[in-house]
């Protein structure tokens, strides 16, 4: 068994200030508590879905990856100590921080800090509300979205990620850049979600090169597109729908400069039926760059 969910994630930011007005007022997430230097923001019912720290990085900073009971979180420490691999128990003040049960921290190949906790704290009684009107979040079973990582380290990402963690591989798609040379993406399930994680083998100036929300309904991005200008934020993909997720989504630059798709609609994969596919290109139509 391996990791259920993409459960949180966690961005080191400079200017905590553009990044509250961006997630509440474009993207219409809820700010929940905070926790003395973090500010958090909810998407459903879980006590938050995106964390906030002050700092230069402006840049992923850690993915919080849900297990589903106890016991598949021990199973998992087991295969990951029979691995030889590298990790620590939460202290109990990161626990509490975190508010989960229990949890592990682990670092990737690439060196991003990766959490695998269990019992994260849901408040039921304090329902959803978004400031924007997005009438909600495709949460759930299929957890806070996806996240594109690019790394020159594949060949031992892949490995942390598939072996060890349990990432499904969807499909790849192939983006030709020069007549010799083909960048292929791996797009990696947890749950029926299309991805939760894709790969991007290249070098790039950041860990993250986009997060991707997906919201309940076409009518939800409709009136995120709508608040582009309202907001002053950067634009930076036309609405269109990918080849292989069939998200309709449009992206957008965060005040970080890594960008969000901001979604609706996208497939989902079963492992009994689903089979492992290739696209020669990223959109069916649109998605072109502004
Ligand atoms: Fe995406």
């Amino acid at each position: 068994m391996g990791v259920a969910s993409l459960g949180y994630i966690g961005f080191e930011v400079s200017d905590l200030k553009a990044w509250d007005g961006y997630l509440t007022g474009f993207l219409g997430l809820m700010r929940g508590r905070g926790n003395g230097t973090s500010a958090r923001y909810r998407m459903d019912d879980r006590a938050f879905r995106i964390q906030l720290e002050q700092g230069k990085a402006d840049d992923i900073s850690f993915i919080g990856l849900e297990v589903e009971t106890l016991e598949g979180l021990q199973e998992l420490r087991e295969r990951l100590e029979k691995a030889g691999v590298r990790h620590s128990p939460a202290s109990d003040n990161l626990k509490k921080e975190r508010g989960v049960r229990d949890l592990l921290v682990l670092t990737d190949p690439a060196g991003l800090q990766v959490e695998v906790y269990v019992g994260a704290t849901a408040l039921t009684n304090v329902p959803f509300n978004s400031p924007a009107g997005v009438s909600g979040f495709m949460t759930g079973g299929q957890g806070a979205g996806h996240v594109v990582l690019a790394s020159e380290k594949m060949d031992e990402v892949r490995d942390f990620y598939t072996r060890l963690l349990g990432f499904r591989l969807s499909d790849t798609i192939g983006i030709p850049i020069s007549p010799d040379f083909t960048l292929v993406l791996e797009f990696y399930h947890c749950n029926p979600r299309h991805h939760t994680l894709a790969l991007a083998p290249m070098p790039a100036p950041k860990r993250l090169h986009h997060f991707m929300v997906e919201m309940a309904t076409l009518d939800d991005v409709g009136f995120a597109m709508d608040r582009i200008g309202e907001c002053g934020v950067k634009q930076t993909m036309t609405l269109g729908k990918h080849s292989n997720d069939q998200m309709v989504s449009f992206y957008a630059a965060t005040p970080s400069g890594f960008e969000v798709e901001v979604g609706t609609a996208g497939i989902e994969v079963h492992d009994d039926v689903w089979r492992v596919t290739h696209h020669e290109v990223t959109s069916m139509w649109g998605h072109k760059r502004v």
